[in-house]
């Protein structure tokens, strides 16, 4: 063949591998609501930004092809000018199944994203183990999954879930920093609603069992959820900007711009009343520069809250309790989903700044039973082991053990600042008025009015913030509309923090 008959054999190639599954597949696929993989892709990256790799990996006789493209396409682009590797699985090509060249080709990207030091954004759309395929596909996922295991805490990696993922398609995404669901189109589950009415006779519907709103609400699988994919691909570039390309890097900084509310509204956000409740976004909205807020799993256990936030320009890792829902308690659920927010903080070098309003841990048999232990044990380690510079502001109750876990000053907190309105104890003022002041309301004539009154007292006495500032717990009480300025400065102070750790192979905190 002459070059001209060759580059038409190649064009021939290129067009049939890009294709994927043919048009009839690519039309059910738009029917079904979902893009296929390359329109995905351009609508991710930046425009024109995409190169592909591995594009004829797979079947050598090109004429014959069974899987164009082996259901899977890899490269690397840019999201704000920024390197990113990416892989998308065609669902047009065996349900977008995995066989061990698949594998190969994710593993290829993965590799290159972890020695370059950039993100790895996988969007999953995938039927599992291509099932003709036998062990051969369980092999592809294993090298996955170890990868993602080598790859934690070194690079971002990002997962969208833009189909049914069955099996071991929910694997990989599980082990990466964060998922995307799209409402409607993504799914999630290892056994789906077939097997499990075989083995447990449960009805349920695919989208119950394994749905966006399913995954952000309830199991807390997924992190962020979309109602389309466009929406998806919006927030996982709004969380880029957030991110550094790797572990040696910090944060990209912008141009820092003033809160977009009120300062001087600070002063009256927490209710006088410290049994009523008021939503922590108020104070945190007034703090963070306009427009930077990013809220990390909003719709999972609500009573604590985990966001991107940037102050004066740089990005700080935001967490608080929500006193709005279940009075800001701790439970299960938060406390899983605050430490694993201080982990990839720590990790990406991201400071963290704890706001804390909480009465403690959340009681009752299904807390206790669920292993609150365990799980509330581990905000303790993850603060604890994080070295990134640690702020922590005391809006109102801190009492007790959740004292400790949000970032309490011995848990190597870097600076602790109270608002006039906190209460710091061992426990709140209720329960411990009965039990110190328990003679004096006993014998009282008339005892709700004297255990009010020694309620007061304990509060004005021994929970004010004055206690724990003399003792150096708390470095100073600040007038709430200074705490901006008050955390700039601070976070400027320690923006060249190191600390050295015993060397360990890895901890073993309480999963
Ligand atoms: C091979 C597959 C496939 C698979 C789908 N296809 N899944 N081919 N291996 N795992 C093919 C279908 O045969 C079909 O081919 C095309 O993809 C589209 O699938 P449909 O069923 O027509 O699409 P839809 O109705 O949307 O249903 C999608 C689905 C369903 C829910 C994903 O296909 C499904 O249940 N697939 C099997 C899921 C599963 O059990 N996977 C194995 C998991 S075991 P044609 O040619 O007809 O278009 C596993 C173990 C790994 O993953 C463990 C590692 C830890």
């Amino acid at each position: 063949m002459n070059m001209e008959e060759r580059l038409a054999q190649l064009a021939k190639y290129r067009e049939k591998l890009t294709q994927g599954g043919g048009p009839k597949r690519i039309a059910k696929q738009h029917e079904s609501g979902k893009m296929t993989a390359r329109e995905r892709i351009e609508a991710l990256l930046d425009p024109g930004s995409f190169v592909e790799l591995g594009v004829f990996v797979g079947d050598s006789n090109f004429d014959t092809l069974e899987n164009p493209g082996e259901g899977v396409v890899v490269g690397h682009g840019t999201v704000e000018g920024r390197v990113v590797y990416i892989y998308a699985q065609d669902f047009t090509v065996s349900g977008g199944s995995l066989s061990k060249a698949h594998a190969d080709k994710i593993v290829k990207v993965m590799d290159l994203a972890l020695k370059n030091g950039a993100p790895c954004l996988g969007l999953n759309d995938s039927g599992g183990a291509r099932i003709q395929q036998g062990v051969d596909a369980l092999e592809g996922y294993g090298s996955i999954f170890y990868r993602n295991t080598l790859s934690s805490g070194v690079i971002p990696q990002i997962s969208a879930i833009l189909g049914p993922c069955a099996g071991g398609a929910v694997y990989s995404p599980a082990l990466t920093d964060f998922i995307f669901m799209v409402n409607g189109i993504s799914r999630m589950f290892i056994t789906g609603p077939q097997v499990i009415k075989a083995v447990t006779g449960e009805d349920v519907s695919p989208e119950t069992l394994g749905g966006a709103l399913t995954h952000n609400q309830r199991s807390g699988v997924a992190h962020f959820m979309a109602d389309s994919e466009l929406e998806c691909f919006e927030q996982i570039r709004a969380l880029l900007s957030y991110l550094p390309s790797n572990n040696m890097e910090e944060p990209p900084v912008v141009d820092p711009v003033e809160p977009e509310f009120d300062a001087e509204e600070l002063l009256s956000i927490i209710p006088p009343n410290p049994n009523q409740g008021y939503d922590v976004r108020d104070v945190l909205l007034r703090i963070v520069d306009a427009g930077s807020f990013f809220e990390v799993q909003p719709l999972f256990a609500p009573n604590g809250i985990t966001a991107f936030g940037r102050l004066n320009g740089k990005v700080v890792g935001i967490l608080a309790n929500q006193p709005k829902v279940l009075a800001g308690c701790l439970d299960i659920d938060v406390s899983d989903k605050l430490a694993r927010f201080v982990r990839f903080c720590n990790a990406f070098n991201i400071p963290l700044l704890t706001f804390e309003d909480v009465p403690g841990f959340l009681p009752g048999t299904n807390q206790e039973y669920g292993g609150i232990i365990r799980h509330g044990a581990k905000m303790l380690y993850a603060y604890s082991e994080a070295s990134v510079p640690k702020i922590t502001i005391i809006l109102r109750k801190a009492y007790g053990g959740a004292y400790l876990a949000m970032c309490g000053k011995p848990l190597g907190c870097d600076a602790a600042f109270a608002w006039p309105t906190a209460e710091i104890a061992v426990m709140g003022p209720d329960g411990a008025a009965n039990i110190i002041y328990r003679k004096e309301i006993e014998s009282a004539e008339d005892p709700i009015a004297m255990r009010k009154q020694m309620v007061e007292k304990y509060r004005d006495e021994v929970s004010n913030p004055f206690i724990a500032c003399a003792r150096g717990y708390v470095e100073d009480i600040l007038d709430p509309r200074e705490t901006r300025s008050r955390l700039i400065a601070t976070l400027d102070a320690l923006a060249t923090k190191r600390e050295n750790r015993p060397r360990k192979k890895n901890g073993n905190i309480p999963v």
